[in-house]
């Protein structure tokens, strides 16, 4: 495998050594690019010995083989570890400054960072703000781990050890190919019912999860749909999937009735509202119209999952989400078999949400149930980890349906 390693400045870059040795022994074609500032660290013939493939920093050098896009090109993984605040930062904007800014905006493998700095830049509303965003985009995330950091303070900073970096970062790369030709529809984000041309209710959904097992199943092969509501704006879908935007849950509905004959399996993420406005107003409604306040009358939308359910055919695996807020684990797997058996889906993902976990947030945590309630697999992670957790048990139970 063709596998770029981003080494920046930070002093775990002695630890990257021991990465690349990893990866050379385990038989990986290795392309190391350093920042300038890695090489004040450790020097450019330490890589270039380990890897045994000249190294350079500078999009500059070698510009016959357009080596600033061809290694990003070639790549089948890219790891950057350590990789700085800088970087980071860097690779949060877009910046091509150096070949590992134009290898990183060049690839389309999958890119995985180790993080290594201290606490308190780690911890720093830029930082927290830049992960987010490269989460979003699908960068993976090994550490940094909690320990003693450079100064001797202790903390979260520390870059995780060589071995965690290389395993996570295969386990990628190396996911079967079990959806291959397999047409997969998921629904994800928040639908949005207008009360008038204005204004509408809503919910916090940002499309993360739904977004991350499109691209999930991508990876492993399918061919994808994706029938988006809302979207948070820094959630974008894999280029590799189709899009249908919708947005009210009458429209959700009537996109998965339109794509859902042709669907082996059909996720239903999206967070679709129970209610809409019963009169949808032609014109803003003003304070002055209802002194004192406002009665909304709603109406029940109708049951898109049991429909789906209903018109089943042959062969077709149908999965529901279900967002709890729950006071405990039991309750949540208690709701969560009560809602597989009403609906009659083939599986159920029941995850906790509240104020501050499940919606919006990068990480999730899935408990899986099949039909008769059997817990089939429990994940936490990353969104791109509790996707893959949910599409195992899917390839799973389609697997054991065939025999
Ligand atoms: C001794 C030393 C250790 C450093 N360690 C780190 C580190 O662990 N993490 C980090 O984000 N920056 C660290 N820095 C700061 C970076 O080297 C600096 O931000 C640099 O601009 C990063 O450039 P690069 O991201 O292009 O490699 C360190 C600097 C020095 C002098």
């Amino acid at each position: 495998m063709f596998v770029v390693v981003g080494v920046t400045g930070g002093i775990a870059a002695y630890k990257s050594v021991s990465l690349v040795r990893l990866l050379v022994k385990a038989g990986h074609d290795v392309h190391v690019v350093p920042t300038d500032d890695a090489l004040r660290f450790v020097g450019l013939p330490t890589w270039e010995a380990l890897s045994r493939n000249p190294v350079t920093t500078s999009v500059h050098d070698d510009v016959a083989k357009v080596r600033h896009v061809a290694l990003g090109q070639s790549a089948d993984l890219v790891i950057v570890a350590p990789a700085t605040a800088n970087t980071l930062a860097a690779m949060t904007a877009g910046l091509a400054s150096d070949l590992l800014g134009t290898t990183l905006l060049a690839t389309t493998a999958p890119v995985v960072v180790a993080p290594a700095m201290h606490t308190e830049m780690w911890r720093h509303p830029a930082t927290v703000h830049n992960m987010e965003v490269l989460r979003a985009r699908g960068v993976h995330v090994v550490g940094p781990a909690d320990g003693v950091l450079t100064g001797g303070d202790s903390g979260p900073g520390r870059m995780s050890e060589p071995e965690e970096i290389a395993a996570a970062a295969l386990a990628l790369v190396e996911r079967p190919r079990d959806l291959d030709g397999v047409s997969i529809v998921v629904s994800a984000g928040g639908t949005r019912e207008p009360i008038d041309p204005v204004r509408y209710l809503g919910n916090r959904s940002s499309g993360r999860q739904g977004v991350a097992i499109a691209r999930a199943a991508a990876d492993r092969g399918a061919r994808v749909t994706l029938v988006a509501a809302h979207l948070d704006a820094d959630v974008r879908p894999d280029p590799r999937v189709e899009v249908i935007a919708v947005g009210t849950a009458d429209e959700l509905g009537t996109a998965m009735d339109a794509t859902a004959d042709d669907a082996d399996v059909i996720v239903m993420a999206a967070a679709v509202a129970d209610y809409a406005v019963a009169a949808v107003s032609e014109h803003k409604l003003r304070k002055q119209d209802s002194p004192g306040g406002l009665t909304l009358q709603l109406t029940e939308n109708r049951d898109i999952v049991s429909a789906l359910v209903a018109a089943r055919r042959d062969g077709q695996t149908i999965v529901a989400f279900a967002a709890e807020t729950v006071e405990s684990d039991e309750e949540l797997l208690q709701r969560a078999r009560a809602k597989a058996a009403r609906k009659g889906v083939d599986l159920l993902a029941a995850n906790a949400v509240g104020w501050t976990r499940g919606f919006e947030a990068a990480d999730n945590a899935l408990t899986i149930v099949d039909r008769d309630g059997r817990v089939v697999a429990t994940a936490s992670g990353s969104k791109d980890d509790t996707a893959h957790a949910l599409l195992d048990a899917i390839a799973a139970i389609r697997a054991a349906s065939r025999g």
